[in-house]
């Protein structure tokens, strides 16, 4: 019906864009948002605050589909706690990212993972901005709007070393890596059929929101 608030897919490697015009969209439609990364790296803290070795599945499982996540859905305080804790800032740090693409590739810890976002989307009234790497595919088909963030390899490296106060070389090559990994389990590489191409190599954040709110204000006028 027409005051049905939009379900907006937004899919993309790292350093695409995806976090920063995720919640800038979101604020933008006073909507709520998900991080479904933080989700998998929620997951993965767990893991590694348990003391279990990433490598033995049935524990990593067990450990992971076990564990007490919360997570914030407004766009302003995307906060994620784990096991009663602000988690927040932990699950970014470099131990967690080289170990969330193991974690994330265990089928029992998606499905788990998967089942508590479809209740988020499902509970949110004001609509939702969801970002990740299998939401139009997997998570949310029927989502209102698909899109698909992509950059240059080379600029992704650049904004994710900004952003970690690291070196673009090295951290081209973690990204290499972890696009590599992530590749097994979801196709972050690829546009999701459906899905609105944005290139964010050249363009700035706000006109890149632009446009998605353009696509989403053209869906409207076609029905
Ligand atoms: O977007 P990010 O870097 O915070 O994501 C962290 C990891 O979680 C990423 O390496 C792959 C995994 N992930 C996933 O498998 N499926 C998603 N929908 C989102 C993230």
């Amino acid at each position: 019906e027409a005051s049905k608030k939009p379900v907006i897919a937004i899919d993309g490697p790292s350093g695409s864009g995806k976090s920063t015009v995720s919640k800038t969209l979101a604020t933008a439609l006073e909507s709520a948002y998900l991080d479904t990364g933080s989700m998998y790296r929620a997951a993965t803290y767990a893991v590694i605050q348990a003391g279990v070795d990433t490598s033995d599945a049935d524990q990593v499982v067990k450990t992971a589909t076990g564990a007490d996540l919360k997570f914030g859905t407004k766009p302003e305080d995307p906060f994620t706690v784990v096991g009663g804790e602000d988690a927040s800032a932990a699950i970014r740090s470099e131990e967690v990212t080289a170990a969330v693409s193991a974690v994330a590739s265990q089928p029992a810890v998606r499905e788990n993972l998967i089942k508590m976002q479809r209740g988020i989307i499902a509970k949110a009234k004001s609509g939702i901005v969801v970002e990740g790497r299998d939401i139009a595919e997997v998570v949310a088909p029927d989502a209102d709007l698909k899109v698909y963030l992509t950059a240059d390899p080379a600029e992704r490296a650049r904004r994710r070393a900004a952003e970690t106060d690291g070196d673009e070389s090295s951290t081209q090559a973690s990204i290499d890596k972890r696009d590599k990994a992530d590749s097994k389990t979801t196709r972050p590489l690829e546009a999701p059929e459906g899905s609105h191409v944005i290139d964010s190599t050249e363009l700035p954040i706000v006109e890149v929101v632009a446009k998605i709110l353009a696509l989403l204000n053209n869906r409207n006028i076609d029905g």
